[in-house]
């Protein structure tokens, strides 16, 4: 049902693309004639509304053709403008050069054009705010994702060569006081795997080790756990941070491994201060330790740098940054990093 109703509000979406594309609608043809002969609006204020829509057909195109490099399922062969960010970069410029397109046909009919400039700077920045920051919010703190185990998690072997790295990861799930009924953990960032609560960094983790047999080990809380509310641990998390804590966990020996892949979500820009714990309580010397961070928003922030100083005497490799949206659909790209490591 679900399926179905999805496919038909995408192609409703379709057909009401193309409706607004119409020319009775946008006089689109006769918009571009007047701009190549030069017979459009001479002042000041056409010529931008000129520039404004020229830029935002550019930019429409870049993100169509963006958009078949984010999606792996559909064009899998596409190997151009893969980079999600780049996609949601084009989709935050259409939306505010629309919103600035349209109120520039406001600003041609109003009487107060000082009124009219004020409202389209609102818009602008309205238009950034949303691409910018209020999307990337919501994926993160409303999101909740339900993924089939053995479609997302099998996949590729990958043959280590040298020693199999050691695979140590932080996670939401393990470490916070769910209620008894986990149904009601909706819209808290969350993922079920075949119905089963899961983080997104373990995901990670079950996935490289299906591809090369690794040991898989989750930093856990020994004390108090994160609150069962998702914006109350971002403010917990948040204090850690500030308070430079280093919050009990379980004993992890790595002693017997030279290669660690340290899985971590991005908190506050770095890292979430029982991953600290973990760093300072090794010795680290002589090891590499592969860095792979998921977050809301993008690369690894400050987190590299702060490992850098945690972990004593390792090298500290930066390895992939995954958008915690993309992170179901992230097990082909891990087999390649996974053999570009091996
Ligand atoms: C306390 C806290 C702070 C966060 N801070 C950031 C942040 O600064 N930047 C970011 O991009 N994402 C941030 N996030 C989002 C997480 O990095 C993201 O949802 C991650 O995929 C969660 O992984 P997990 O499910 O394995 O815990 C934060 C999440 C929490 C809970």
């Amino acid at each position: 049902m679900k399926k179905k109703l999805n496919l038909f509000s995408e192609i409703a979406m379709y057909l009401i693309l193309l409706a607004q594309m119409l020319y009775v609608f946008t006089g689109t043809i006769g918009w571009f004639k007047a701009v190549l002969t030069g017979k459009s609006r001479k002042t000041k204020a056409g010529r931008f509304a000129d520039a404004v829509t020229l830029l935002l057909l550019l930019c429409a195109c870049v993100m169509m053709i963006s958009s078949m490099g984010v999606s792996r399922v559909i064009f899998p062969w596409f190997k151009f403008m893969m980079e999600p960010v780049f996609h949601r970069y084009m989709a935050t410029a259409v939306l505010t050069l629309s919103f600035i397109h349209g109120g520039m046909h406001y600003y041609f009919i109003a009487k107060s054009k000082k009124k009219a400039v004020v409202i389209i700077t609102l818009l602008a920045i309205a238009g950034l705010a949303i691409g910018l920051a209020l999307v990337p919010y919501l994926n993160r703190h409303l999101r909740k994702v339900e993924v089939v185990f053995e479609e997302k998690v099998r996949g590729e072997k990958v043959e280590m060569t040298g020693e199999t790295p050691l695979v140590v990861y932080f996670t939401r799930v393990g470490n916070t006081d769910f209620e008894p009924d986990v149904d009601a953990v909706s819209g808290a960032s969350l993922m079920r795997a075949d119905g089963v609560l899961m983080g997104n960094t373990q995901l990670m983790a079950l996935m490289i080790q299906d591809a090369t047999g690794a040991e898989v080990v989750p930093i856990t809380l020994t004390g108090e756990k994160y609150p069962y509310s998702y914006m109350d641990t971002v403010s917990v998390g948040g204090r850690e941070i500030r308070e430079d804590a280093r919050p009990a966990i379980e004993d992890i020996d790595v002693s017997g491994h030279d290669k660690i892949i340290l899985i971590y979500p991005i908190w506050w820009g770095t890292v979430p201060m029982p991953v600290a714990t973990f760093l300072e309580a090794n010795d680290f010397t002589g090891k590499t330790i592969y860095l792979l961070a998921t977050q809301g928003s993008y690369g690894f922030a400050s987190s590299t740098s702060d490992i850098r100083k945690m972990a004593k005497g390792a090298d500290v490799v930066e390895g992939l940054s995954i958008y915690c949206d993309d992170i179901p659909n992230v097990r082909a790209e891990l087999a390649e990093w996974l053999k570009k490591i091996k």
